[in-house]
């Protein structure tokens, strides 16, 4: 499954991060993290701002709660080439703090240009901060609440589920998030996007 992402306007898209200075987060971090994966995939994944090792590396989910993403989606049958994993903001937050709303509302712009090279059909938020940054609920709301239900939006179903850090310390939670990657499957089944 191929949606051709023109590869010289994605390359201008990566200085872009490279070179955004919309906040602060820049400033401390070794890396701007854009993504993992495929420019082509149907799912898009999208956790809440590097850690060190992300920062490090140059690339999102690759510490402890990256290898749990890791297993768990590998344990589905999904490879590279399936997934686009990627964070709400693209810089390391200092003591891997949570991104303030002003770093995230400044970030979003790259992540809904972002959006418009992939045009995932499927999109899994990962935690409280990816659920914010795209339903700006009034309330916070409870993770039990919103995770395991689609909602339509764009031309894309999302899925919110919790964020993999909050199951390594939470381990009996697990089985949640394997449910609601089951629902993702489902879905990119039905929609011919997954074998
Ligand atoms: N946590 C995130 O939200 N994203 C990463 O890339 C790593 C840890």
């Amino acid at each position: 499954m191929s949606n051709n992402v023109d590869m010289e306007k994605w390359k201008l898209f990566e200085e872009e991060c490279r070179n955004c200075s919309k906040c602060g987060l820049r400033d401390n971090a070794t890396n701007t993290v854009i993504y993992r994966g495929s420019l082509n995939a149907p799912l898009m994944v999208i956790g809440e701002a590097p850690g060190e090792n992300e920062d490090l590396q140059g690339l999102p989910f690759v510490g402890r709660s990256g290898q749990l993403l890791q297993n768990l989606l590998q344990s589905f049958g999904f490879t590279d080439k399936d997934y686009h994993i990627c964070n709400i903001c693209k810089c390391r937050p200092p003591e891997n703090r949570r991104p303030t709303p002003e770093e995230v509302k400044a970030c979003k712009e790259l992540l809904a240009k972002q959006f418009m090279f992939v045009k995932p059909k499927v999109i899994l938020l990962c935690g409280a901060t990816a659920y914010e940054a795209f339903f700006n609920p009034d309330k916070k709301p409870r993770m039990s609440e919103v995770r395991g239900k689609f909602v339509e939006k764009g031309g894309c179903s999302i899925m919110t589920t919790y964020h993999p850090a909050f199951l390594l310390r939470n381990p009996s939670s697990k089985v949640y998030m394997y449910d609601d990657v089951q629902l993702v499957v489902d879905k990119l089944k039905e929609l011919g996007l997954f074998n």
